[in-house]
């Protein structure tokens, strides 16, 4: 039987009443979906804000990695997956790719002892916790540089996985230099050595697209996320994380127009005016999208029904070394 929208938060609402459930959604969710969330914001902020709240069970929206953050840093929560959408960044890396960039650098003459690690938050459980054995730890879009200058500290060289973007941005950004895996730079000559993954979304935008706005609306502000490729955040005026973003875009004058480069769903609810998203293409993040209201009803239903689907469980040894990763993160 179909539902509206009305009639499933409805249903949705009388079972999170009835039910020891938190319903966490992050800011790239469809806009009937985020409006069920108790908790709502980007990767970081749910992951932490999920470990201070006591229901029993955490109804993840958003993708794989998210919903894995918050199992390993509260193994003691259950947490369930309307959709276990994998982020198509995470999926470009796993554990044997970690390994085949360890022995590249090794290869070019880069013993393991002088590697340091850094995995954005938009990896798998698996090649978090491989960071964490080697002494590693995780970063977001909005801690990153804080996180890359601490590392450089230690006076290794940087392995960053799995976004070549996010790795590029903030090495120029600190003036620092860095090369993708495979380009034909010898590692030995740059600071931070990047893993050649990327997200689809924010590949969209394109320098086109800025020449575009700027023609059509002088004055307009291009803000972009540090995803999108270098070229294009080297000619936006603010480069931001998701909560970044928001924060810049919120304390513009009403009138200022601006053109985000960053996924529509965000986007689309960020200001009623004023407000354009950067492509001629909708950039919405697909595996994001896949969630829908009736998944989260379906999702509660089976914990009321004493079933709980989409269950995420993360094996001991991988558990304890991402969360190793992620709460040295944390710790600065
Ligand atoms: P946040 O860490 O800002 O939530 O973003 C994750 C992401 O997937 C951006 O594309
Ligand atoms: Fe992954 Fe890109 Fe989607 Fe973010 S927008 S979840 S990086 S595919």
């Amino acid at each position: 039987m179909q539902f509206t929208n009305e009639e499933l938060k409805e249903k949705i609402n009388i079972l999170k009443d009835k039910l020891s459930v938190t319903v966490v959604a992050h800011f790239y969710q469809r806009d009937e979906v985020f409006e069920v969330g108790d908790i709502t914001g980007d990767s970081l902020e749910l992951a932490t804000r999920t470990r201070d709240d006591d229901a029993e069970f955490v109804l993840f929206c958003g993708v794989g990695f998210m919903g894995q953050s918050v199992k390993v840093l509260s193994p003691h929560k259950r947490v369930v997956m309307p959709k276990v959408a994998c982020c198509a960044m995470a999926r470009m890396i796993d554990s044997m790719y970690f390994d085949d960039s360890i022995k590249y650098m090794n290869d070019h003459g880069i013993v393991k002892e002088n590697i340091l690690p850094i995995t954005y938050i938009n990896s798998n459980a698996e090649v978090k916790a491989k960071v964490g054995e080697m002494g590693g730890m995780v970063c977001t879009s909005s801690n990153a540089k804080k996180i890359i200058t601490k590392a450089l500290e230690e006076g290794k060289k940087i392995l960053f996985v799995p976004d070549r973007c996010l790795g590029q941005n903030i090495a120029n950004d600190m003036g620092l230099k860095s090369c993708v895996i495979g380009d034909g730079t010898d590692p030995k000559d740059a600071d931070v050595i990047c893993y050649n993954g990327f997200c689809s979304v924010h590949q969209l935008f394109t320098l086109d697209d800025i020449t575009f706005y700027r023609k059509k609306f002088p004055g307009i502000l291009i803000v972009t996320h540090p995803e999108c490729d270098p070229a294009i955040c080297e000619a936006s005026d603010f480069v931001g994380s998701t909560s970044q973003l928001i924060k810049y875009i919120k304390e513009l004058p009403e009138d200022q127009k601006v053109a985000v480069g960053t996924e529509f769903n965000l986007v689309n609810r960020l200001r009623d005016k004023n407000t354009y998203v950067l492509s001629s293409t909708k950039p919405e993040c697909p595996t994001m999208n896949e969630t829908t209201l009736e998944d989260v009803y379906v999702t509660l239903k089976a914990i009321d029904d004493g079933e709980p689907i989409n269950e995420i469980s993360i094996d001991e040894s991988t558990q304890k070394w991402a969360k190793i990763a992620l709460e040295r993160m944390l710790a600065l």
